[in-house]
């Protein structure tokens, strides 16, 4: 891999590992990253304060928390309560800087166009897993009745007004669907979306919406149905707890054969994770609001699995559960459907002993033991499976830099600790 992302950096944050400890007690689920990010950017709809409970503090919020501010909202905290007053908007001109940083920057577009008309964002930036374009984004905005012009360093969108339309994206796109939620609950007359995400995370951005004056029907099916309000008043939530990270805990677990709590999991939306889970060995149950998990027995049976849209496989476990699959014996097949480049970490972990490759597409994995190694994380949820592999391998593993890992996860050194893994966080000058 490249060594370009790292280049112009002085301290880089690192992840040191020491293997082979078992995980067993119990951990708290943070708040969602994929929930909280289009929350975000609906408080931009209303002119009030909107207050985010359970709040996660990782970058990808804080990033989001200065793009808001730039705008002219005043942010805070109160313990994990985030409040954003979104009373005085001024600008609607995000500068590359931030919105670089990240690719739910793009979300601002479905919202400071119906709050103030124009709005202008680069080219989102994010994780390395692929090519990630915006055209079902741009296209949709532009079927709603905006203006939009690209130029090489991002887009730019005028709307007096935005006119509902029905509209059918061409592919699924979870950050499209939202993008068009946020445009069509303001806009004038109704709004059909059709083929859309049914993801989670939709569900929990409507229901907040609602609770804001929003009328929304369908969400959680392929076809959303929104007549456009006036306008929407502030309102208050509970962040969701992140099924991709409760995902990667459980993995961890997995890893190291331990027994792991995970207290507040959202167990009914890990179905496709669970049955995996449990046909590699994986035994589990869940008693009052704590998905109890043992993974004693897994090791012997291989996986087979290709990632889809929800309920599908989340393309977001596929790199925790290569290094799963890189400690069980046999051969795992794994196939990504979503993003064409996403198979950066399980190849990394060669580095560790895995013995990988990549046949018409899909991972081959032939599991077996791993050793500690010095490697680089180059995505979020790639770094987080290079932790997983780092807690599995015998000996010393060394992960940088950590800063794609702290996009998504609150504390994982801590987390991963109080269950008796050996990881600390450390900066490389
Ligand atoms: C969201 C999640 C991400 C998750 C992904 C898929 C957030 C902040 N991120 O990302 O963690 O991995 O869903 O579950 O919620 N595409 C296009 N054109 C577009 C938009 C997308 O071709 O305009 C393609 C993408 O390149 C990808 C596929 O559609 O191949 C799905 O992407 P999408 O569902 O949009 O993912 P995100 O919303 O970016």
């Amino acid at each position: 891999m490249p060594l370009a992302f790292l280049k112009g950096e002085t301290a880089v944050g690192q992840y040191l590992i020491e293997g082979g400890h078992k995980l067993e007690g119990r951990v708290r689920i943070q708040g969602s990253k994929n929930a909280v990010l289009p929350m975000m950017a609906a408080a931009l709809l209303q002119r009030g304060t909107v207050i985010l409970r359970h709040c996660p503090r990782i970058d990808d919020v804080r990033c989001m928390e200065e793009i808001l501010r730039y705008t002219g909202a005043r942010t805070w905290w109160q313990e994990e309560n985030l409040f954003l007053d979104c009373s005085k908007i001024v600008t609607g001109e995000i500068p590359g800087a931030y919105a670089d940083k990240m690719r739910s920057s793009v979300f601002l577009l479905g919202s400071l166009l119906p709050r103030l008309g124009s709005a202008a964002v680069s080219y989102p930036g994010g994780c390395t897993i692929g090519l990630r374009p915006v055209d079902l984004h741009v296209k949709l905005l532009r079927n709603l009745g905006a203006e939009l012009t690209e130029h090489s360093g991002g887009i730019s969108a005028r709307a007096e007004t935005l006119r509902g339309c029905r509209h059918r994206f061409p592919r699924v796109s979870v950050g499209a669907t939202e993008n068009g939620i946020l445009a069509a609950v303001l806009a004038r007359g109704e709004t059909v979306l059709e083929n859309c995400a049914r993801e989670p995370e939709i569900f929990h951005l409507c229901r907040f919406l609602r609770k804001m004056g929003a009328s929304i029907r369908g969400e959680g099916s392929s076809v959303i149905c929104i007549q456009g309000q006036r306008e929407l008043q502030p309102a208050q939530t509970e962040v969701p707890p992140d099924r991709i990270v409760a995902g990667t805990y459980l993995l961890a677990g997995a890893a190291v054969r331990g027994e792991v709590e995970l207290c507040g999991a959202p167990v009914e939306e890990m179905g496709a994770l669970l049955s995996v889970y449990r046909k590699m060995g994986g035994q589990y149950e869940v008693k009052s609001g704590t998905l109890f998990t043992d993974s004693r027995r897994v090791g012997k049976i291989p996986v087979q699995i290709a990632t889809g849209c929800y309920p599908g496989f989340p393309t977001d476990l596929q790199s925790p559960l290569a290094a799963v699959c890189a400690t069980i014996r046999g051969r795992s097949r794994i196939r990504e459907t979503i993003f064409e480049d996403r198979y950066q970490a399980a190849l990394e972990m060669r580095k560790m002993g895995a013995k990988v490759e990549i046949s018409r597409g899909n991972l081959l994995i032939q599991g077996g033991r791993l050793y500690g190694a010095e490697v680089l994380a180059g995505d979020l949820r790639g770094g987080a499976a290079l932790i997983l592999a780092g807690l599995a391998a015998e000996g010393r593993t060394k992960i940088r830099p950590s800063r794609y890992v702290e996009r998504g996860y609150e504390h994982i050194e801590e987390d991963l600790t109080a269950l008796g893994g050996k990881i600390r966080k450390a900066v490389q000058e």
